[in-house]
């Protein structure tokens, strides 16, 4: 099967979407195309057409792109696989309606598995193979096939944007490999859980660990199971990605040592907020030579840190993120804030896919 380059296609400044999952994040993507698809397309001379759709019900794809509105009432309809004949056409999987519709960019936007990657993986090989491009907020797959995605892609010269999987609206690897591009990233610190931040900031205001978690859950901004927030797993799986993707390492889930929020006293959050600072869950990595040379081995851990009144993620709170650079050029960099949840998350995804229409020379 011949691979789908964007530069190959007529209408050069055109990418043809193949978007796996259409939840939360879906809906907030088809949400600001639908409000902003012409503006984009004036801005930045790119048109992001969703040819090809896939959620738990079904696959569709339509060569003239399916319509935003349509994709904005998937879910009240019964989802992608009720989409009404005249919608678009029903496809036995999203690969073979990826393929129908000549797809450039493989959009995963369906649940993460961090211990197995789920079907996305398989399906992932199957885009990357095929040499569409990826860009995800699915963090399942790159956690447990990080080294083979990345020589798939290699092999078929397709690029990787996972900006979504790694803290999404707040800019971490891609600010690493863009803005401190030639210099050597020698150590970072950051809080990459908003879920956890805001717990751990609510007992640092009094409340105890379960009144914090519950006010989390009734705003929307735990799930019902909080375990791979609250137990350090999330932020382990985004320090894993910052690792492989900033170090050059192959890290393992389990090679990231991990402490998660559910031991934490209150008395303590309260104490570190009294002194100035803050207990925050950090996630740390550094390499063991202090000029960063590449030889020596990465260390990195997720614990809960008291941060002193000047640390620079110590006012980090609410559901904020944030993250430090130590680099050996050019000193210290911090950024801090970005929203949390299914529109910051999808606005992260529309600007890989801008920054991907950008590095193949399709968008200003
Ligand atoms: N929500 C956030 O704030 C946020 C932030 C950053 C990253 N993310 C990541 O973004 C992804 C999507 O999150 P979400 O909140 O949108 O999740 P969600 O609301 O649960 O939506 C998941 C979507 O994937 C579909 N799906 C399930 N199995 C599928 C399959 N086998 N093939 C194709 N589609 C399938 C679901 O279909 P049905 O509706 O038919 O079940 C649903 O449309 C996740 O990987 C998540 O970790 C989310």
């Amino acid at each position: 099967m011949p691979a789908v380059h964007a530069k190959r296609r007529a209408g050069p400044r055109t990418l043809r979407l193949a978007v796996r999952g259409f939840g939360h994040v879906g809906q907030a993507l088809a949400r600001i195309l639908s409000d902003r698809g012409a503006g984009l397309e004036r801005e930045f001379g790119l048109r992001l057409v969703v040819a090809a759709a896939s959620d738990s019900t079904g696959a569709v794809w339509s060569q003239a792109g399916l319509d935003p509105a349509d994709l904005l009432n998937v879910r009240t309809a019964g989802g992608l696989g009720r989409l009404a004949a005249d919608r678009g056409s029903a496809s036995a999987s999203l690969p073979a309606a990826a393929e129908q519709a000549g797809c450039d960019v493989w959009v995963d936007l369906s649940p993460t598995d961090v211990r197995t990657g789920g079907s996305a993986l398989e399906e992932t090989r199957w885009a990357l193979r095929h040499g569409l491009h990826l860009v995800t907020a699915n963090k399942g797959p790159l956690v447990v096939a990080w080294g083979e995605l990345h020589r798939l892609a290699r092999g078929s010269g397709s690029h990787l944007k996972y900006g979504g999987a790694t803290a999404a609206a707040l800019p971490t690897a891609s600010l690493a490999h863009y803005e401190l591009a030639g210099s050597r990233v020698t150590r970072l610190e950051a809080v990459l859980n908003g879920t956890s931040n805001f717990i751990l900031t609510a007992m640092s205001q009094g409340r105890d660990y379960a009144t914090a978690l519950a006010e989390a859950q009734t705003r929307g901004i735990a799930e019902r199971d909080p375990s791979l927030d609250v137990e350090g797993v999330d932020t382990a799986v985004k320090l894993l990605l910052l690792c492989n993707s900033l170090f050059g390492t192959d890290f393992a889930l389990q090679d990231i040592p991990r402490q998660g929020i559910t031991d934490v006293d209150p008395a303590a959050a309260r104490a570190a907020r009294e002194r100035g600072g803050g207990l925050k869950l950090v996630a740390r990595a550094w390499r063991e030579d202090a000029a960063g040379n590449a030889p020596a081995p990465v260390r990195c851990d997720v614990s809960v840190r008291e941060l002193d009144s000047g640390h620079l993620l110590a006012r980090v709170n609410g559901t904020e993120k944030g993250i430090v650079y130590e680099t050996d050029l050019m000193g210290r960099l911090a950024v801090v804030g970005g929203g949390s949840g299914p529109m910051p998350a999808a606005a992260s995804v529309l600007r890989d896919l801008i920054n991907l229409g950008r590095e193949l020379g399709l968008s200003d």
